[in-house]
Parts: structure tokens; C-alpha cells; sequence
């Protein structure tokens, strides 16, 4: 079933349910803010302090990043993270059965996203809400010259606690830390006692999120790098839609295109980035 709902300013979002899972999904920016297994707690992370507002992302599910993946290289003015999570895209297929609910979001270039980025493109996310989540945004080139992004489903994991869950498939991989500037090799697990920031690199293996009483699965496709990142307690405090113990019960585990793993799509071409979700 979906229904079109909106919150009392008129913020319209997308309401999934069928017999194992439900969802939420915002038309600004595609946001899928809720996830959940029925009778389950939710999958993703959402900020108390997260305003539903046009204009403003949603602090917390699985904001997109793109067509760049943090600060715009060529002109630090522009948004970070790219534009697409504050415009307003349109569902343009819905198909269900018992178990298994999937949707389409489709969003194109316009005047809007021309002051952004000079180019034609053709964006569609497939949401499929089952007994796992699998999001996959896909890329098309419609301009007449190739294009590079990097781009990320930026997801908020919910966690019972930061410093009780360790992330496992990193081992032995690099990774650029974004707070140093430096690259290093992860030794080990992940496990969390500080402000982190990372992109791992050359992953092709699903990783794993081990909570106390749950371990994720996160395999991606299209893509080999992955973004690790809590803010801690005094990037918390500071950053707009979050409070200052967010950080607790947070962890985004991000499947990107970002540093050496952008990607250049040809005119006519298309690109996907997906990941499945199991746990
Ligand atoms: C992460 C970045 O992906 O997103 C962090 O690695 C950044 O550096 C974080 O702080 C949140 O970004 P934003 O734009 O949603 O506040």
C-alpha cells in the first residue's frame, strides 16, 4: 500500500506498508526517512532535532549526495553534497505484492539544477521496501558531453549505542581520513571512541555493522568505496538538526562513488550505485 501524506506545513512524504516492512519517504530529495521490519525498531536513524522543512534536508535516514560527494572541489560556495536533497522529485512507478513494495523517484535537469551544474542528466532511485532495504540510484547522461560524479546514499544507521557496535570487512583496506587529510591502512575492526571521518577504498566485499543485538549486512554495487562517519559530541553539538548526544545512537556507514572511485558517464550512458540492507 502507499499512501501520499504530508506534516502540518504542507512537507509531503510517501507512506509504504505491506505484510513485513513499512517505510517513509520524502519527496524532497527522495529521503527515505523511516525503515522498518513490522513490529521491529527502525533501521535508520532519524534526528529528534530534524526539521521537515523545504529547503532544509532531513537529518537523519538516507539523504543522496550528488553529483558530488562533500565539499564541491572547483567552488567551495555551492552546497556540500550536491543539490539533489533539497529539490523535489517526482514518483513515477509503484508496484507491490504481499512482501515487497517498489518505487521509482525520478528527478531531471531544470533551470534549478542548471545554476548548480551545467549539465542534462536523468536521475532515477528504485526503493525496494521488503525484509531488506535496497536503494539504487541510477544516473543517466542526457547532455551531449560525458560528465564525472561522485555521489553517495549517505544512510544513517540507528545503533544502540557508539561506543558498543564495530564495523568488520574494513580490515586491511585503505582509507583517506578526512579530519588528518592522510591515508592510512585500517588494522582490525572499526570500533568507535572519537570523531570519525573516513573513506575506505577499494571495497568489494559486503561489510558488516555488529550491534549488541543486531549485525547489518551491507553489500553494494557500482561503487568500491565506503564512508564511515561519527561526528562525536562536540561536532554534534554544533551541527544544524542534530543535539549534542545524537551522536550516540548514530553511525552513517555511507556506499559511495567518492575520491579515486568517481565516475565519468558518457552521453546516453547510465551509472547505478545500489545497496542492499539485511539483518
Ligand atoms: C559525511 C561527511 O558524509 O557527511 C562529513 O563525511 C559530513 O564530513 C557529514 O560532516 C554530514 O554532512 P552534512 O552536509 O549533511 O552536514
Amino acid at each position: 500500500m502507499i499512501s501520499f501524506k504530508q506534516f502540518s506545513n504542507g512537507f509531503e512524504y510517501l507512506e509504504i506498508k505491506n505484510e513485513v516492512s513499512k517505510a517513509k519517504i520524502a519527496l524532497q530529495g527522495a529521503h527515505i526517512f523511516e525503515y522498518s521490519k513490522i513490529g521491529e525498531k527502525p533501521l535508520l536513524w532519524l534526528s529528534e532535532a530534524s526539521e521537515f522543512k523545504l529547503g532544509t534536508a532531513i537529518r537523519g535516514g538516507v539523504p543522496l549526495c550528488w553529483p558530488w560527494f562533500g565539499v564541491n572541489k572547483t567552488d567551495t560556495n555551492m552546497p556540500q553534497h550536491g543539490f539533489v536533497r533539497t529539490m523535489i522529485w517526482k514518483l513515477v512507478e509503484f508496484t507491490e505484492n504481499d512482501e515487497c513494495s517498489e518505487l521509482t523517484l525520478l528527478l531531471s535537469n531544470s533551470k534549478e539544477t542548471l545554476v548548480f551544474w551545467p549539465y542534462k542528466f536523468e536521475l532515477r532511485y528504485k526503493i525496494k521496501v521488503a525484509d531488506e532495504l535496497t536503494l539504487e540510484l541510477i544516473t543517466k547522461n542526457c547532455d551531449v558531453k560525458a560528465f564525472s560524479i561522485t555521489q553517495a546514499l549517505h544512510t544513517y544507521f540507528n545503533i544502540s549505542n557508539i561506543s558498543d557496535v564495530f564495523v568488520s570487512g574494513l580490515e586491511n583496506k585503505l582509507y583517506f581520513d578526512s579530519l588528518k587529510q592522510k591515508s592510512f591502512m585500517q588494522d582490525g575492526n572499526i570500533s568507535f571512541h572519537k570523531e570519525v571521518d573516513r573513506v575506505y577504498q577499494d571495497v568489494n566485499n559486503p561489510i558488516l555493522l555488529i550491534d549488541v543485538d543486531r549485525t547489518y549486512t551491507i553489500t553494494n554495487y557500482g561503487s568500491s568505496s565506503f564512508v564511515v562517519w561519527n561526528p562525536w559530541l562536540e561536532k554534534s553539538t554544533k551541527m544544524s538538526g542534530m543535539k549534542s548526544n545524537s551522536y550516540e545512537s548514530m553511525l552513517c556507514i555511507e556506499s559511495a562513488n567518492a575520491l579515486d572511485d568517481f565516475k565519468t558517464i558518457e552521453p546516453n550512458r547510465v551509472h547505478g550505485l545500489k545497496t542492499t540492507i539485511k539483518f
